[in-house]
């Protein structure tokens, strides 16, 4: 077979959806408890939204983007997350002037050109939130708590909950100064990244996972430690919120993530496994993003997870999930004659609401039953030439093979009546 998958893309089979499909329904569920509306944007944006609000120097920008010019010659990039979409429609839509926070949610694929492994994919989908148009730290808890809330309600354990603050634009250069004094004095021996983000980017130092690396990023100045009376004011009511709401923080002053926008808070949920690509989902406040892409001064927070990574947890931790639903009744015919009766009485049930499906072809009423046992279904409708000349079927319950013979007429009531 000269095809397969794109690496690093997976094709999410029949047997994985019901993994999706229980998120999903979580996903409908705690959106809809706090309060968040769907929006679904464009798969591909220009690419210089996501350069302007992901920024020049991440590792998301400067080689995981998926850019290509269309037959117009416009650049275009495949999404590499969500908020940048959403803040677009949020300003193209004048949703700045609706009652604020403007609430709203997704689901979306994401595309990143990353190096693939498991929880990792070229090709992933997000489940993100974004609050905009607030910046009381209120605020800021009621989105981390369903961010925490969500992952239990999924039924997952044993997961940590992360919070750092890393200022605004006031205190940050003053603090990022601090953090280049720190390396430039004691990174002696840096990897070859740490060494381009001392230049470029060096909040992201913190976030490296080299172990050469570790012990100089630990005992790295910390930007709580830096914070101006805004920022730490915002961060103690935050803490104080968070600790109303019973949410069992950690504070991690490495915690920085890996896009630009985010002023003040960061937070992150991890599993209980260690490992780089394990986070959970992570989000934070993006308070400058709305005004870079040319709108007023808004302030706004937000979340997302990955669905890949919350199926694998889910798997991890043997939660169980609900099966999909399968129809309820295998129709299997005799003959010819007997397949006519069988299509109409497919069309009837389905009519009548009974999910059924039919045997297709010229088989053995033998090879039919075997598939139908195959696919477990929970009855099979057999019709032959005797049922045919009585205006009957015969009705089997495929898990303890009892059969019975009963009119056409009465069978969408006794399949309702158990339930089909
Ligand atoms: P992010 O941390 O880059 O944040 O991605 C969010 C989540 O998406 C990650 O925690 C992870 O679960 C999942 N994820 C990211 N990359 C991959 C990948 N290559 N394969 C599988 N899963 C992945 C953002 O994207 C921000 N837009 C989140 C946000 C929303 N901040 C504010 N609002």
């Amino acid at each position: 077979m000269p095809y397969r998958a794109p690496r690093g893309t997976v094709d999410i089979l029949p047997e994985e959806q019901a993994y999706w499909r229980y998120i999903e329904q979580k996903v409908i569920h705690i959106t809809q408890l706090y309060g968040y509306e769907r929006i679904d944007n464009p798969v591909f944006e220009d690419a210089g939204l996501f350069v302007r609000s992901v920024g020049e120097g991440t590792d998301i920008v400067q080689k995981e983007m998926y850019t290509f010019t269309d037959r117009s010659g416009s650049p275009l990039t495949l999404r590499p997350e969500g908020t940048a979409s959403v803040c677009r429609a949020y300003l193209e839509h004048g949703m700045d002037n609706l009652p604020q926070p403007v609430k709203l949610y997704y689901i979306a694929p994401i595309f990143r050109y990353e190096r693939p492994q498991a929880g990792r994919y070229r090709q992933h989908h997000q489940f993100g939130y974004e609050a905009i148009g607030d910046d009381d730290p209120a605020l800021d808890a009621e989105v981390i708590d369903m961010a925490w809330r969500f992952c239990h309600a999924l039924g997952l354990g044993q997961l940590t909950l992360q919070l750092n603050s890393i200022g605004c634009r006031q205190c940050r250069p003053a603090y990022l100064a601090a953090l280049k004094d720190y390396y430039a004095a004691n990174g002696g021996n840096l990897c070859a990244d740490c060494t381009t983000r001392l230049q470029r980017n060096p909040l992201r130092l913190l976030d490296c996972k080299q172990a050469t690396c570790q012990p100089v990023a630990d005992a790295a100045p910390r930007s709580l430690d830096h914070l101006c009376s805004p920022c730490a004011e915002h961060f103690g009511n935050l803490r104080r919120y968070l600790e109303l709401l019973g949410l069992p923080l950690v504070l991690n002053h490495r915690l920085v993530r890996g896009l630009d926008y985010y002023t003040r808070t960061v937070f992150e949920v991890q599993p209980a496994v260690e490992g780089a690509q394990s986070t959970l989902g992570g989000g934070g406040r993006y308070d400058d993003l709305i005004a870079e892409l040319g709108g007023r001064p808004t302030p706004a927070i937000g979340f997302a997870t990955g669905i890949e990574r919350l199926s694998l947890n889910l798997k991890r931790q043997k939660v169980a999930v609900p099966a999909l639903p399968k129809p309820g009744v295998f129709i299997v015919y005799a003959d010819e004659k007997s397949r006519e009766e069988a299509v109409k009485l497919a069309a009837a049930l389905r009519q009548a609401g009974v999910s059924a499906v039919q045997a297709f072809g010229v088989r053995s009423l033998k090879s039919q039953l075997r598939q139908a046992n195959t696919l477990a279904i929970r009855y099979t409708v057999i019709i032959g030439e005797a049922e045919l000349k009585t205006g009957t079927v015969v009705l089997r319950d495929m898990s303890t093979a009892e059969q019975k013979t009963v009119p056409i007429s009465q069978l969408v009531s006794l399949l309702h009546a158990v339930n089909l």
